[in-house]
């Protein structure tokens, strides 16, 4: 059989491990596996190369992902479905594995509807995506950020300052819920409840008053501000990519000048950025990556196509593509209002 793997969207750390353990349960049972660059531009281009073992070796502990990745979107580029039945035509691909998050696994979901033979398998450092309790890469994220946090916790202490965390998280704030309990965060500020500044204000001054010196607050990029009782605020840029998002990013200054001046309190912000979907991968990425992949092919040899291997409590499960991607997995506001225990 020959099999198709792409890597789409943003990376992540544990891409490289689905794409090991695709090919090396390939290769176990004979089978050829073919690796598309860059998403799905490759699968439109049919630019990739057949895999060896000698190139998914030694890969499994390092971030990003050996296959490349975009953003690029086969509905919004001429022809792109029919150009995708070609590539698999040309090239004997009997069937793909689409390791992506919403974005790559929409598509995914789109071609399987338009009977092509392609599985999924879940990507996101967000961890928004349902139909399954966790996607790799956010356990990575969110020990990254946590990390941080640990650390801009001895500066603000020196420096007896309020400091602002800046992290991941479009429109779910799994993140900055994980990151910000895990690192004993003075406030966390989630997509899902705009926030109230002068409440955020009122939370570190009470704190100040109560002989704290410093305060970490830590912010979703896609954190909003409550416009019925703050429409002076601006939090987002216009700039739009295929998939129609916006590229976020900019709540951190701004809220540490708007924190800076309500409170009197010196206030710097950090922004993680990148650097929480850069670099090696844990151990449970690697562990859960592995997982997905050697299910994929299982997936794959069963031919149940339009599906996405899925973590269940303890178990992988095949789930619909289609159900998976139909809506986002917001933060449990259970858990928020454990963190909110917390603030102040
Ligand atoms: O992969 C999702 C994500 O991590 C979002 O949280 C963030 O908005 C986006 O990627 C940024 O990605 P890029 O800068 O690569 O477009």
């Amino acid at each position: 059989m020959k099999i198709g793997v792409l890597t789409g969207g943003g990376d992540c750390p544990g891409l490289n491990a689905v794409i090991r353990a695709v090919a090396r349960k390939a290769f176990l049972n004979d089978d050829e596996v073919f690796g598309f660059y860059d998403g799905w531009k490759g699968a439109i281009e049919g630019k990739g190369d057949w895999l060896t073992q000698k190139q998914v070796s030694g890969i499994l502990h390092r971030g990003g992902t050996i296959l490349g990745t975009s953003r690029t979107n086969p509905y919004k580029s001429e022809d792109g479905e029919t150009k995708i039945k070609k590539t698999f035509e040309k090239l004997g691909i009997d069937a793909l594995v689409a390791i992506g998050g919403e974005d790559t696994l929409g598509v995914a979901a789109k071609l399987a509807a338009a009977g092509l033979p392609i599985v999924g398998v879940p990507k996101t450092i967000d961890n928004d995506l349902s139909g399954t309790d966790v996607t790799f890469g956010f356990d990575t994220a969110i020990n990254i950020a946590m990390e941080a946090i640990d650390r801009i916790h001895t500066t603000a202490e020196s420096h007896n300052r309020v400091m602002v965390v800046e992290v991941m998280g479009r429109h779910a704030g799994w993140i900055a819920l994980y990151s910000g309990l895990a690192g004993g965060a003075d406030v966390i500020l989630i997509p899902e409840k705009p926030f109230d500044l002068d409440e955020v204000c009122n939370l570190i001054k009470k704190r100040h008053a109560r002989g704290k010196s410093f305060s970490i607050v830590v912010a979703s990029e896609g954190a909003k501000v409550d416009a019925s009782k703050d429409d002076s605020f601006v939090v987002q840029a216009k700039e739009v990519d295929e998939f129609g998002h916006v590229r976020l990013g900019g709540i951190g200054n701004l809220l540490a000048g708007e924190i800076e001046k309500r409170t009197g309190f010196e206030t710097r912000a950090t922004i993680l950025g990148h650097i929480q979907r850069g670099g090696s991968p844990t151990a449970a990425d690697r562990v859960l990556g592995s997982r997905y992949g050697v299910f994929a092919y299982e997936l794959v040899k069963k031919g149940d196509w339009g599906k996405m291997a899925a973590l269940r409590g303890q178990d992988i499960v095949a789930v619909d593509i289609q159900e998976a991607t139909r809506e986002l997995k917001t933060v449990d506001l259970d858990l928020y209002e454990v963190a909110e225990v917390f603030f102040g």
